[in-house]
């Protein structure tokens, strides 16, 4: 096959590492600006807020599906693989967009379902009317529903089995998820050329990568629990290799929702790498427990056992995304308190999780929604945005499932948010109108008229994170404090020149998660006497002591970036 764009992607210079430097942005292309009026966000309403991204300093535009679906999951039940949604637009906006992005050197990363197809997908309707036909093993067909008894239900509040009946082949076939969305069969190599076409199609359009969606999931055992077994790992090694071989600097990035070292294995190993990138689920909730139980413990133990990843790879952080937050992978105890903090009424909560947004979450709390975003930009790894966040959008829990924070970007005071010039009855999904979130103060126009809101705020803090490569490359060592509210840890980047010398930047990241102010002592051995500026404004800050401690103060919910230059040069 000829390549059709060769390496690397077009418009772009060849990077293998410019997953490790971005700044993500997921946008739901449905939800995010609708040029044609028809009451539905589209490719070329997509298109028309490049700009607007490029401006907030988005190195990646993450897209869930947009591919042709009957829109039961969101998209996530894809239909056709390379057919473009007809409402969102067609393959040629499609690469329009890819083009216009990278002339604004922004990447664009799509979602790649893995796991299971439509119950609408041709593969489906061919393998339950013609079993033995090429198609026929392309699913999980039994003639009971008894099979692999270990697999968890991971939407107990929609199903209550794995297994659902055709009443046309008449078996069971296996679903993850709902039961729309029967599970492809990996153990059926033609699925595997399949889903290799699949990719290659969409790398030919100039696509910078892929979130593999629900990845631990693809192959299940009779005896095993179904998540992350060893054949789910081979595979994704010969996606991996496939990639390396013929599309180098394009990224896999794996959702895969699970305990710390089983996420992290995702990532594969130097000799023998898997995805490039992992969402940090192990971190994300832990966030949001320490801005409540004012404690920060859990967050340094799971960043400290956090090591352990190849060179090339790299965590994405994130705080918020389309689906609910995850409590999969907490502790009972924890879920409890978190519930009671976060989902006090029972229409936030869905599933294993909460189904809000981020502002919405923290109360509107600016303090809080600034102390999260710093910790999210300065974390190890490469942060995730969720569109609205930037400027506070709220969410509309009485929508049901996790469409409560799927609605209109709102740009404008006007009708529609400035998302559509529809009828306000025709829209895929009504704009928030809640009090405190209403569309008509909450939106972009007017936090681009006011110098100090959220939107300039997280624009600024995007752009002093790209200035500091210590904050994007590098690698991050947990500190002792002597207050269990307090998180510190410095992050290290050593700079090779061009003429072979090496720079070392470091910053010091402080985060106070207590609702009162703090005064707390910072240990950094090894650095007697160091000088310290804040990165934000230059100015200087008390040099850490001769024994190594660093006596701080912190405000409510505060934090420091501060700058760290060694008294000794070696
Ligand atoms: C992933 C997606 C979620 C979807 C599910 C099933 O978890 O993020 O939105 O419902 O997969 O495809
Ligand atoms: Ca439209």
């Amino acid at each position: 096959m000829t390549l059709q764009y060769p390496t690397p992607s077009p418009g772009l210079e060849l990077d293998v590492e410019w997953h490790k430097r971005a700044v993500f942005y997921e946008v739901m292309v449905r939800s995010f600006a609708d040029s044609n009026g028809d009451g539905t966000g589209d490719l070329q309403g997509l298109i028309s807020k490049l700009d607007y991204l490029q401006w907030l300093g988005i190195d990646a535009l993450w897209l869930p599906p947009f591919f042709a679906s009957p829109l039961r999951d969101g998209g996530y039940d894809v239909a056709d693989y390379t057919a473009v949604l007809a409402e969102y637009g067609t393959i040629d906006d499609f690469r329009e967009l890819v083009a216009k992005a990278h002339e604004r050197n922004m990447r664009v990363v799509i979602d790649l379902v893995l796991n299971h197809t439509s119950d609408q997908h041709a593969w489906f309707q061919r393998s339950r009317t013609d079993p033995d036909g090429p198609f026929g093993d392309f699913y999980v067909w039994r003639d009971t529903d008894a099979g692999l008894p270990h697999v968890r239900v991971i939407f107990p509040d929609a199903e209550d089995s794995n297994w659902a009946f055709d009443s046309e082949r008449r078996q069971f076939y296996f679903h993850r998820f709902f039961s729309h969305q029967p599970d492809l069969n990996y153990d059926n190599p033609a699925v595997h050329d399949a889903i290799f076409d699949v990719v290659r199609f969409w790398l030919e359009t100039g696509v910078d990568g892929f979130r593999l969606d629900a990845v631990p999931y693809l192959y299940a055992s009779e005896d095993g629990n179904g998540e992350s077994e060893p054949p789910t790992h081979e595979f994704l090694k010969r996606l991996r290799a496939m990639l390396d071989d013929e599309y180098p600097g394009r990224v896999m990035i794996a959702e895969a929702n699970q305990w710390p070292a089983e996420t992290a294995a995702f990532m594969g190993t130097a000799d023998e790498p898997e995805c490039h990138m992992a969402f940090d689920f192990p971190v994300m909730p832990r966030i949001f427990h320490a801005l409540r139980s004012q404690d920060a413990r859990e967050l340094v133990e799971v960043l400290e056992e956090q090591t352990d990843i190849p060179e090339d790879a790299a965590w994405g952080v994130f705080l918020r995304n389309h689906d609910e937050l995850s409590l999969e992978m907490v502790s009972e105890e924890y879920r409890q308190a978190m519930y009671g903090w976060y989902a006090y009424d029972p229409r936030m909560r869905i599933n294993l999780g909460i189904r809000r947004r981020l502002a919405s979450l923290l109360d509107n709390a600016r303090s809080e929604i600034e102390l999260a975003h710093a910790l999210l930009l300065s974390l190890g790894g490469s942060p995730f945005l969720y569109y609205g966040d930037e400027i506070g959008m709220g969410d509309n829990i009485w929508l049901d499932d996790r469409d409560a924070s799927r609605t209109p970007m709102q740009w404008t005071p006007d009708r529609n948010a400035g998302f559509s010039t529809a009828d306000p009855g025709k829209l895929y999904l009504p704009v928030v109108q809640s009090l405190v979130f209403n569309g008509h103060h909450v939106n972009v126009e007017a936090q681009l008229a006011q110098s100090r809101s959220l939107l300039h705020w997280v624009r600024n803090m995007l752009h002093v994170r790209r200035a500091n490569a210590a904050l994007t490359l590098g690698d991050l060592r947990v500190l002792r404090t002597d207050h269990e509210s307090v998180l510190a840890f410095v992050r290290r980047h050593r700079e090779v020149r061009k003429d072979g010398t090496v720079h070392e930047h470091r910053v010091l990241c402080v985060f106070s998660f207590a609702h009162a102010p703090v005064a707390v002592e910072v240990q950094l051995p090894g650095d007697e006497g160091a000088i310290l500026h804040d990165v934000f404004s230059g100015a200087a800050f008390p040099a850490v002591s001769g024994a190594g401690g660093l006596s701080l103060t912190l405000g409510t919910q505060g934090f420091y970036w501060l700058t760290i230059e060694s008294a000794h040069h070696d």
